[in-house]
């Protein structure tokens, strides 16, 4: 059996990358149906706490040198603060969402104006609405020139074919089969261009064959670790922000070379959400992105938790963004 195996990056080759987010506020976050088997409507959330934990994230990203942008979010919509379902940008197009759940669907076009007003800003290219039921990052999960797309739960696989088409980007499809991880971004994790970590369970056996042939070098995850969600990271090439409950993922991220900045979700975890649904990133253009400048952070570093800078350069960040 050929592989068709990406380059076999390097520990030498961890570099930060500076990156944009949207993120959206748990303001009016709430468990008020359920839509994934994480969603159990008994348990309660604790609003406050939800808040402090979403701008810990944000502030992490500050942090670690990045840009973030907040959207206000609408009353009526608790799952609003998983902006990774909001959209899909790459080279600075951007395609809408369509989700597939009636008690999201106000969400998109929220997602759609702040892209549209992105496009008359300079900022974005072109933004068009899909014609297919589509879950943007959540299903969508960027590899460097490759995006691998989740079907089976959420996202139509004829949205695989419109992101192919709109983006000119290689779709690799792949069927996730167990209910937990109902979307793509919840089962496997960019680590930088060339690299992923996944758990395999959560997809089909020809998709597994599949993500073997193209990543063989893959970080697997244990089912402790993707039971909380620790594949639901954030990575900019060498910083990667995951769920503190993901011990033993960490600890692999480390022996890779990659810094593992743990963050505590736990209330969004009630959603069925971590670090990266609360993330949109917004790639803006080709040519790729500068490099992260760490800001001075009062956090002592640490791999664990908090901020762990990597090769730090003079240069002071060049926008900070206002708490929301
Ligand atoms: N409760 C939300 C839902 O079921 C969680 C969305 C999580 N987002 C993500 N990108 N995985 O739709």
């Amino acid at each position: 059996m050929t592989t068709i195996a990406l380059p076999r990056p390097s520990p030498a080759d961890r570099v930060a990358t500076r990156r944009r987010y949207l993120m959206c506020p748990p303001q009016h976050f709430e468990v008020q149906y359920a839509i994934n088997p994480w969603m159990d409507l008994t348990v309660p959330v604790d609003p406050a706490q939800a808040m402090r934990q979403w701008d810990t994230l944000r502030q992490t990203y500050l942090d670690l040198g990045h840009r973030v942008d907040v959207l206000t979010p609408e009353t009526g919509l608790p799952d609003m603060v998983f902006s990774a379902n909001g959209a899909l940008v790459l080279a600075g197009k951007a395609l809408g969402a369509r989700l597939k759940h009636p008690e999201r669907q106000r969400e998109s076009p929220v997602y759609l104006t702040w892209l549209q007003q992105a496009a008359a800003r300079g900022e974005l290219t072109e933004v068009r609405e899909p014609a297919h039921i589509n879950e943007c990052e959540g299903d969508f999960v960027v590899v460097g020139e490759l995006v691998l797309a989740g079907h089976g739960f959420r996202t139509d696989p004829g949205a695989h074919l419109e992101v192919q088409e709109f983006f000119g980007v290689p779709v690799v499809s792949l069927e996730l089969v167990d209910p937990r991880y109902y979307h793509l971004d919840t089962a496997l994790a960019p680590l930088d261009e060339t690299n992923i970590a996944y758990y395999p369970p959560a997809f089909s056996p020809g998709s597994r064959a599949v993500l073997r042939r193209l990543f063989p070098h893959a970080v697997l995850a244990t089912e402790h670790d993707a039971a909380v969600l620790g594949l639901n990271a954030v990575s900019d090439g060498a910083n990667i922000v995951l769920s503190a409950q993901a011990k033993h993922l960490a600890q692999q991220l480390r022996e890779r070379g990659y810094r593992p900045v743990a963050v505590d979700l736990s209330e969004l975890l009630k959603a069925g959400g971590g670090a990266k649904c609360c993330s949109l990133e917004i790639r803006q253009g080709p040519g790729g992105n500068a490099p992260a400048a760490p800001r001075r952070t009062d956090r002592a570093p640490t791999d664990e938790i908090g901020v762990s800078p990597v090769r730090p350069t003079t240069t002071n960040p060049t926008r900070r963004e206002p708490p929301p």
